[in-house]
C-alpha cells in the first residue's frame, strides 16, 4: 500500500500567518506539523509517499524532507495548482499509486494513542473504502457519518448544519485502487471541490465502506485554526514533557518500524542535538527492553 500526503492548500484560515509559508510547515511544538501525519502512515506500515503540495511551495517541503532516504522512505512528489479538493489528490496520484490500494492522510491532522499503529497496519489489505468516526464537540466544521441503531453506518455528510451526529470523520482514509475511478468521475461541490466525502458516500452507496469507531482513548486534533494549532501544540507539549516520549517523531517511528538501524539513526540525532530532539534520538538507543515496556494497553487490544 502506498500514502499519500495532502500538503497543499492556500491556509487562508490562517492567514497572515501562512501567507508566506505552507500551513503543514508550521511548527506543532517541536517539529514541522507534516512529521505527524507522516509519522502516522510511516506507524501504519506505509514507506511510499507522494506529498502532494502548491507547486511554489514544493521546494520548501523538498528541502525538509528531500527524497526521504534518511529515514527509509521513498517520497515522491505531486503538485495541486488549485486547491480544487482533497479528492483531488488520488487523481495527480494516479500514476504513483500504480494501480494499488492507498492510504490518504491530511497534512494538518495528527493522530495519537496507544494501539493506533497496530489497527492503521490491518487496514493494509483493503477493499473497498475504511474511514473512521471520531466524537467531537464541533461535528458541524467536519465531515460527519450517521449511525443506525446497529453501529452500521448509513449516511454521510460534509460540513451539515445540522450534523446527523456527533462522529466526525478524521483526515485519513483507506480505500482500494477503485478510488481513482471514483475520484476522475466526480462532479465539483457547490463550493468548487472534488469532496472527499462524496468519494466514502460513493463506497458507502456500494456497499463497500467500512466506518471504524476510534477508541476514545486516542487523540484526533487538526490544526486549521489558531485555537486548534494552539491546542495542538499544547497537548503535544504537555504529554511529551510528562512521559518523556515524543509524539510524531518521524525518525523515531521509522526506526521502529525498522526502517533505518541503530547507526543510521544515531547519524540524523548529530545535527540535531543543540535543539534537544537529537538528544531524545540517542536516547531511544539506550532504552531497551524491558526498560522501555510496551504500554499495557497494547496486550489488552
Ligand atoms: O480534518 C478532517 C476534515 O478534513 C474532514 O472531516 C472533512 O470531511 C474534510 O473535508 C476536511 O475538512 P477541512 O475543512 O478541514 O479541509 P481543509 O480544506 O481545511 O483541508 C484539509 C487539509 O487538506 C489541509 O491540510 C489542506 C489540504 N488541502 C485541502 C484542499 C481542499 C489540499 O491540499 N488541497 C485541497 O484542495
Amino acid at each position: 500500500m502506498r500514502g499519500v500526503l495532502l500538503a497543499g492548500g492556500t491556509g487562508s484560515r490562517l492567514w497572515p500567518i501562512t501567507k508566506a509559508i505552507s500551513k503543514q510547515l508550521m511548527p506543532v511544538f517541536d517539529k514541522p506539523m507534516i512529521y505527524y501525519p507522516m509519522s502516522t502512515l510511516v506507524m501504519a506500515g506505509i514507506s511510499e509517499i507522494m506529498i502532494i503540495t502548491r507547486p511554489e511551495e514544493q521546494h520548501q517541503f523538498r528541502q525538509l524532507l528531500g527524497d526521504g532516504s534518511q529515514w527509509g522512505l521513498r517520497l515522491e512528489y505531486g503538485v495541486q495548482p488549485r486547491p480544487e479538493g482533497i479528492a483531488q489528490a488520488f487523481v495527480i496520484a494516479e500514476e504513483f499509486l500504480a494501480g494499488g490500494p492507498v492510504a490518504l492522510i491530511l497534512g494538518d491532522n495528527i493522530f495519537h494513542g496507544g494501539g493506533l499503529g497496530r489497527m492503521l497496519q490491518m487496514q493494509n489489505k483493503v477493499e473497498g473504502g475504511v474511514i473512521f468516526a471520531y466524537p467531537v464537540a464541533n461535528p458541524e466544521e467536519f465531515g460527519v457519518v450517521e449511525f443506525d441503531a446497529n453501529g452500521t453506518a448509513i449516511s454521510l455528510a460534509e460540513k451539515p448544519a445540522q450534523p446527523k451526529s456527533r462522529y466526525a470523520v478524521p483526515g485519513l482514509y483507506f480505500y482500494d485502487a477503485e478510488v481513482v475511478r471514483i475520484a476522475t468521475t466526480l462532479q465539483p461541490s457547490a463550493r468548487g471541490e472534488l469532496e472527499i466525502t462524496a468519494v466514502s458516500e460513493e463506497y458507502l452507496r456500494r456497499g463497500r465502506l467500512q466506518v471504524r469507531v476510534l477508541d476514545r482513548g486516542t487523540a484526533w486534533l487538526d490544526t486549521g485554526t489558531f485555537n486548534s494549532m494552539v491546542a495542538a501544540a499544547e497537548y503535544v507539549r504537555v504529554i511529551e514533557e510528562r512521559q518523556g516520549l515524543k509524539i510524531g517523531c518521524l525518525e523515531e517511528a521509522a526506526w521502529r518500524a525498522g526502517l533505518i538501524g541503530d547507526d543510521d539513526l544515531r547519524r540524523l540525532a548529530e545535527p540535531l542535538c543543540k535543539s534537544g530532539y537529537g538528544d531524545y534520538l540517542l536516547r531511544l538507543l539506550d532504552w531497551t527492553e524491558p526498560s522501555y515496556p510496551e504500554p499495557v494497553m497494547w496486550h489488552l487490544q
